[in-house]
């Protein structure tokens, strides 16, 4: 006889309770091994998503979807290790250039990344545009390349937090994914076990992010800065605008292209200024502080580190990345001065080209995606393309023009723009 059972553990967080240690550490052990059933975890994710969970219940959850699987360990290697994570966003290609930068500045970087779902894209999605990129690596192969290159970007393997990877799965389809504990511990399970140094946690706010809200976001961060800490990682936050989509490009090809313009010394502004404000944190945390990464973009060094980190994983960094068979532009409305991109709208018409996935097991097209040839606060003239829209799939066209209407405005020339900043907040 086991010593809890599952309508007592929902019991207790359906009518507002707090759970225990034990309730804690036994619910989640038997999901992963089946003795819990899907419709029983899902009424508890429901509870937990209505009434929440303490800091010590959180802390318990995390701990115990950690000890489901492996923990990695990367103390053998000659350098320091940092991670970022992003909570996903629109045009968000921020781990292809900050990966090989912060490298090139002496430190390695584990970099265990997903698939996209929904509107937000998926960093291996991305990488896999490049023709012979693979993103299953095995742990030794993992640990070989970051002493010999010093960043790799691949997908975690199914030995890390195999509760949180079943757990995920059940909320998608249960409407259970918005919970700040469930999400916490999620992503936070997976970067404690993967054995990171230091990390720096990107929280997006905005139409384009999961939290929509200010105050949800910083509670999602102080609650992962939280947890992080206590398990011994450096951890800090940053609170990142995704109400505007991030640099010109929303796709997989596309945002490679832009990715590579960045490690080139050039790129839009703003991919520029969220990698180096986040590489430089993820430098702090691993105890560097007199190097300068722009100076790394600038000097090529963190170019070198992408092509080896590339080839290394089987690419060719130099070979031309497939591009959409058929593209359509949708040309700016009046003359005048773009004052919002809904990042929503954006993320909404690159999935529905055929740059995201509605379920796992579908494909994405390499070559589709979002370019917007404006953004806030630019010049327009009518007529001018504001959009352009690649896809293979033609037929895709009406259903992404459909959710950019009324995704921008445009005002009266002269109208004066305030950008916001991309980095809101620091927490940590
Ligand atoms: N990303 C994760 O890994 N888990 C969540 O719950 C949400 C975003």
């Amino acid at each position: 006889m086991s010593q809890h059972d599952a309508i007592e553990v929902i019991s207790v967080k359906r009518d507002g309770g707090t759970l225990s240690d034990s309730q804690i550490d036994w619910v989640v052990d038997a999901y992963t091994r089946g003795g819990v059933a899907d419709e029983q975890m899902s009424a508890l994710a429901m509870a937990i998503l209505l009434n929440g969970m303490d800091r010590r219940e959180i802390s318990r959850w995390t701990a115990a979807m950690i000890a489901s699987g492996e923990r990695m360990d990367f103390s053998s290697l000659s350098r320091p290790t940092a991670d970022k994570h992003s909570t996903g966003g629109v045009g968000d290609k921020i781990t292809l250039p900050l990966a090989p930068l912060v490298a090139a500045c002496g430190v390695a970087v584990p970099q265990l990344s997903g698939r996209g779902l929904g509107h937000t894209g998926g960093t291996l999605d991305k990488l896999e545009a490049i023709p012979g990129w693979r993103a299953t690596l095995s742990n030794e192969e993992m640990l070989a390349q970051l002493e010999s290159v010093g960043a790799v970007i691949c997908a975690a393997g199914d030995g890390l937090a195999p509760a949180d990877k079943k757990l995920y799965a059940l909320r998608d389809v249960t409407g259970t994914v918005e919970a700040i504990p469930l999400i916490a511990s999620s992503i936070m399970s997976k970067k404690i076990a993967e054995g990171t140094g230091a990390l720096v946690l990107d929280v997006k706010v905005g139409s384009g992010a999961f939290m929509k809200d200010l105050g949800d976001a910083r509670e999602l961060a102080e609650t992962m800065v939280a947890l992080g800490t206590d398990a011994g990682v450096r951890t800090v936050a940053l609170l990142t605008d995704m109400a505007t989509p991030l640099g010109r490009t929303a796709g997989n090809a596309i945002e490679v292209a832009e990715s590579v313009e960045v490690l080139a010394g050039g790129g839009p502004a703003d991919v520029v200024e969220l990698t180096v404000a986040l590489a430089r944190e993820m430098l702090a945390g691993a105890g560097i502080t007199d190097i300068d990464p722009a100076d790394r973009l600038r000097d090529g060094s963190a170019m070198d580190v992408w092509r080896r980190m590339i080839s290394a994983q089987g690419g060719d960094p130099d070979a031309e990345l497939p591009v959409a068979r058929e593209s359509h532009v949708v040309p700016a409305p009046a003359t005048g001065v773009l004052t919002r991109l809904d990042a929503m709208s954006v993320g909404l018409a690159a999935w529905r080209l055929g740059a995201g996935r509605a379920r796992k097991e579908d494909p994405v097209q390499a070559g589709a995606g979002v370019v917007w040839h404006a953004r806030p606060g630019d010049a327009v003239t009518a007529g001018q393309p504001l959009f352009t829209l690649l896809t293979d799939t033609p037929e895709r066209f009406e259903r992404a023009l459909a959710s950019l209407e009324g995704g921008y405005d445009v005002a009266a020339a002269g109208t004066q723009y305030e950008p916001g900043s991309i980095v809101i907040d620091r927490i940590g």
